[in-house]
């Protein structure tokens, strides 16, 4: 074992992980299902002898998989390198297609996979973006989206399914009959909620769909793109016509495969509401701070959260100090997403929903999985209890601030 393998095994050990949105642990049996395609069946699937062929029906078979997480047909799905490239290459494509629209309709609370490619398009297409708000529950204003779709003007309209910050689901089945109404291609980054929350495309008829592979227990570095049937779409990636030509590249085969029984793991708890379990550790978790702990505020509108995220403002902590402290204590969670960890200004997320500034600085999310107990949450319970209390012993108090961190 070299030195930094051996470190990282001393940091991990024994550690409580809340930080399910920025990626997930492996699931055991995706991790089983995945090995043989990294040993014995290591063939390119587009050859031409029975062994290939062997893993081309196992590529056939992930498809099926994801499209019925997802309630999709099987070539509805192109499998992609991550959730960003899915993103990237529906946008470049709905781009090209813009003609004398020029609006990208958008909200202010996506993740930077969607707003940073659409601001590059100004340069290419001259395409100009719109972030429509969210309200203080962190929702999307649908009135102020249905006037930018009746405005004529929009080539397409991408909104998330649910924030990766706040987990707050999004009104996507209202936001698709107002933009098809107004005859405008929709997409959604489904990424953080596929795997959590039903998703279901023949009920809620989005065009395209983003999925990641690692934000539900398959290895990161492949994602999934759904394409309603009948849809056009042009690749990012041109050259040997893999997944119907609709991205090239020879398949990250085993990893696809993981993505895969990721995909009907999920959906066996999801049709079985096992994640309700999950909710019930979160509820457990904030209850107890929110009674254990003075000045703990819960963001978001509450009723419309995925199963497993917890969005936390701590008066007169500031994140930064309470991540140093967390981890220490071992607990692993964000401030914000986890892009902006080590960033001081607060999320665009935050400032959307009207959070001030000294409570976004505050706020911290703590993301489960179907791995978290209730040992853990109890675990984690105290160590923030003991964080927060710490750094108000050296502040002076809640509400009492700069922070400064002594550990
Ligand atoms: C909402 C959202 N979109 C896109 C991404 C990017 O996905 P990937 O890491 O697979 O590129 C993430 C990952 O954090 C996300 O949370």
């Amino acid at each position: 074992m070299t030195a930094c393998e051996n470190r990282f095994l001393r940091l991990h050990s024994g550690m409580i992980y809340l930080d399910s949105n920025a990626t997930t642990r492996i699931h055991p049996e995706v991790l089983e299902a995945m090995m043989p395609f990294l040993t014995d069946h290591w063939y390119n699937p587009s050859s031409g002898y029975r062994a290939a062929r062997m893993v081309r029906e196992a590529l056939e078979c992930a498809h099926a998989q994801v499209a019925a997480l997802i309630h999709a047909k099987p070539e509805e799905i192109v499998f992609t390198g991550c959730g960003t490239e899915s993103n990237n290459a529906v946008i470049a494509f709905l781009a090209s297609q813009s003609d004398h629209r020029k609006k990208i309709i958008t909200s202010a609370i996506e993740h930077s996979a969607i707003l940073r490619y659409c601001d590059s398009l100004a340069d290419v297409y001259g395409l100009v973006t719109e972030k429509i708000g969210v309200d203080a529950g962190g929702r999307l204003l649908l009135d102020d989206f249905s006037e930018a779709m009746d405005a004529g003007d929009a080539a397409m309209a991408s909104i998330m399914w649910a924030n990766n910050e706040t987990g707050m689901i999004q009104p996507i089945a209202e936001a698709v009959e107002l933009a098809h109404r107004a005859g405008v291609p929709f997409h959604t980054d489904a990424i953080q909620a596929v795997g959590k929350t039903v998703v279901d495309v023949r009920e809620v008829p989005v065009d395209y769909l983003s999925i990641s592979g690692h934000k539900f227990h398959a290895p990161k570095g492949v994602g999934a793109l759904y394409i309603r049937e009948g849809l056009r779409f042009e690749p990012l990636l041109r050259g040997g016509g893999q997944e119907s030509g609709r991205r090239s590249g020879t398949e990250n085969v085993a990893s696809i495969i993981g993505m895969g029984k990721a995909a009907e793991i999920m959906k066996k708890r999801l049709d079985t509401h096992a994640n309700d379990g999950v909710a019930e550790l979160r509820d457990h978790f904030e209850r107890r701070l929110i009674t254990e702990i003075d000045g703990v505020r819960v963001n978001g509108a509450l009723a419309y959260r995925t199963a497993n995220t917890s969005h936390l403002s701590f008066e007169g902590c500031e994140a930064a100090g309470l991540l140093i402290l967390l981890d220490e204590y071992g607990v692993q969670c964000s401030a914000g997403s986890a892009c902006m960890t080590g960033k001081q200004q607060p999320s665009h997320v935050q400032t959307a929903m009207g959070i001030s500034a000294s409570q976004a600085k505050s706020s911290l999310r703590l993301s489960f999985s179907l791995f978290s107990t209730r040992a853990e949450t109890d675990a984690a319970a105290e160590a923030v209890k003991k964080a927060v209390n710490k750094l108000r012993s050296v502040q002076g108090g809640p509400g009492v601030g700069p922070v400064q961190v002594f550990t």
